[in-house]
């Protein structure tokens, strides 16, 4: 079914607040060197992400305005002002330095939503040191990936997560010093090279002097997953401040006075450029939710907080609309005034539901880790094209263009690309050069989405030209997941893919043929669920499979998982003429 475009959203607010204005006009009149100014720059030169998010703010009014309201839903919130938080980064920056941390160095953090992990975000970036995020949901192969890649020197956990991954300790000889936060349970330091929090954070000096960084000093490092090999660390400079404070301005549409809610987890990159830098760059007021997804609770930290902007992912959107409207009508949602998706294709019925049963439409908008920042956006002053990712952002060129590198004619399908050199742009990823050249093409950096351009601009997501999945806004590469199944001794092979959901877009499903002696029975399949959770966590682990007496391989070997999914799906099998005999 065809929507017809949305263009002046219910609410008076909305048509006078956006900073944005007209979106044409701003394209012509916002420069990166315009966005740059209003940034303060480090005093000695350089610039470094924290001290726009939070040592510039303490010298104005907002030095004692809530930076942070964390809310764990089982008991009253805690409120940090910017002079607050700022301390309490301070003290991990001089705690991590006791420990030897250096300019450069990577510290990983394997951490739930707790205050603390903020604290040590920031406080690493205050070092000139850099930060990883890990999921908590991941299992030990995949912090130990991630660990390992990095050479990451310090982990920042909790002893219920660590305990989780134990067993990886003897295959990371990079890392040092393992921190463990006692917030929700006790824990002595076990191995010489475990220390508590309290013995050498909580007690260090709350004054610290932030690292002159340069502009391209590593900040950042997410790993995110390709069609093959393991994952890729993408690594960001602090540089990308300026696309996360420009497009928080701008595509947040965030104001002083606004208290600002990002559903995302810090182990993905939306969980950092949009539920840390962006905001705070901006100064406003963010709310931190520990609890999972739940619409009763969700719509209660929105009527509790009093919530004005709201950036969520449309797996989480289409559980809502499953929950049912009368959910959402028990809670008063009146303060919202601007809501926003990312992360997944937003089906147009999850657009228009927003406007029925929250009062608003939902903005969608597009970008990936390596873009660093939103690239592609329904602003809050345009017209919404329900089903389309709306336009580039003002200074960045985007376009659909053909193998040779030419743009095509609107409306036809080709790779979505963008003319590099935006300020968030990802520099490189970690040890994986020639995997980073290999993005490029003819001056354009390719993204891996296939979509389309209409008439008036507007992008419309078609799909991956890989195959990589999306699971509720995750993504997961399939030879992670085939890895760590043919480590099972029953399994001779495994082919991993997407396999299309109603609410979470796809779900991770392995094909699975066993070796001479196995047979295909449910308890081996429960067996090989549980050992391929055990070992990548939940997150990334298959929701189902199943059994087949051999892949579909070509001539070279290559598992050709285009045609298991083909097959699963029903669909024309399509070429196959380089298909094993
Ligand atoms: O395939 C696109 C999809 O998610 C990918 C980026 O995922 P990741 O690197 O984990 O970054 C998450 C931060 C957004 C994209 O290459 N994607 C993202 N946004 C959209 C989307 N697909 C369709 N519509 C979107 N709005």
């Amino acid at each position: 079914m065809e929507y017809p475009p949305i263009t002046k959203p219910p609410i008076d607010q909305f048509a006078v607040r956006p900073n944005l204005g007209e979106y044409d006009a701003a394209r012509q009149s916002i420069t990166w060197e315009q966005i740059r100014s209003e940034l303060d720059g480090h005093p000695g030169g350089g610039l470094n992400i924290a001290y726009e998010c939070l040592d510039r703010h303490l010298k104005t009014d907002r030095r004692n305005k809530v930076a942070m309201i964390w809310e764990a839903g089982d008991h009253d919130p805690e409120t940090y002002t910017f002079e607050q938080f700022t301390k309490e980064a301070n003290k991990v920056a001089n705690g991590l330095r006791s420990l030897g941390v250096e300019k450069g160095d990577r510290v990983f953090m394997f951490l739930s939503r707790i205050p603390e992990c903020y604290f040590t975000a920031f406080g690493v970036l205050k070092l000139g040191a850099v930060i990883g995020p890990l999921f908590p949901a991941f299992g030990p192969d995949a912090v130990k990936d991630r660990l390992e890649d990095s050479g990451a020197r310090v982990l920042v956990t909790s002893p219920e997560l660590w305990s989780k991954v134990k067993e990886i300790r003897g295959d990371l000889p990079d890392l040092q010093k393992i921190v463990l936060i006692t917030r929700r349970k006790e824990a002595e330091p076990g191995e010489a090279d475990e220390v508590l929090w309290d013995d050498v954070i909580a007690n260090q000096s709350d004054e610290f002097e932030t690292v002159n960084t340069d502009p391209e000093d590593y900040a950042v490092m997410h790993y995110t997953s390709g069609t093959t090999g393991k994952p890729k660390g993408a690594a960001h400079v602090h540089n990308a401040i300026i696309g996360h404070y420009a497009t928080g301005k701008h595509i947040l549409d965030l104001h002083d006075d606004d208290i600002y809610w990002c559903t995302a987890d810090p182990g993905w990159v939306t969980g950092t450029s949009y539920g840390m830098f962006a905001p705070w760059s901006n100064g406003a007021t963010s709310l931190i939710y520990e609890g999972g997804f739940g619409a009763n609770a969700w719509y209660g930290m929105i009527a509790k907080h009093k919530v004005t902007v709201w950036y969520t992912a449309p797996t989480a959107i289409r559980m809502l609309m499953k929950a049912g409207d009368e959910v959402a009508k028990k809670h008063d949602l009146s303060s919202l005034r601007y809501t926003m998706s990312v992360g997944e294709p937003l089906n147009p019925e999850a657009v228009v539901w927003g406007e029925k049963a929250i009062g608003l439409p939902f903005h969608d908008n597009w970008w990936q880790t390596e873009t660093g920042a939103i690239m592609i956006a329904n602003y809050a002053s345009m017209e919404i094209r329900p089903g389309s990712m709306g336009r580039p952002f003002p200074g960045i060129e985007a376009a659909i263009i053909d193998d040779e590198g030419n743009e095509v004619p609107a409306g036809e399908e080709g790779d979505l690309a963008l003319k590099p050199g935006w300020p968030s742009m990802f520099r490189t990823y970690w040890h994986k050069k020639e995997r980073y050249d290999s993005c490029f093409r003819d001056g354009w950096y390719i993204t891996g989405d296939r979509a389309r351009m209409d008439g008036d601009g507007y992008f419309w997501f078609v799909g991956r030209a890989d195959d990589v999945i999306n699971t509720a806004g995750h993504l997961v590469g399939p030879f992670e997941v085939e890895s760590a199944l043919i480590e099972h001794p029953a399994v001779a092979e495994a082919g991993v893919i997407g396999k299309p959901d109603a609410v979470a877009m796809e779900v991770v499903k392995a094909f699975v043929a066993l070796k001479d002696g196995y047979e295909e029975t449910e308890e081996l399949r429960r067996e090989l669920k549980r050992f391929a959770i055990d070992k990548l966590g939940k997150a990334v682990a298959p929701r189902e499979i199943e059994f087949l007496p051999g892949m579909p391989k070509t001539r070279s070997g290559k598992i050709m998982r285009r045609l298991l999914k083909a097959r699963e799906l029903g669909l024309p099998e399509g070429d196959t003429s380089t298909l094993e005999d």
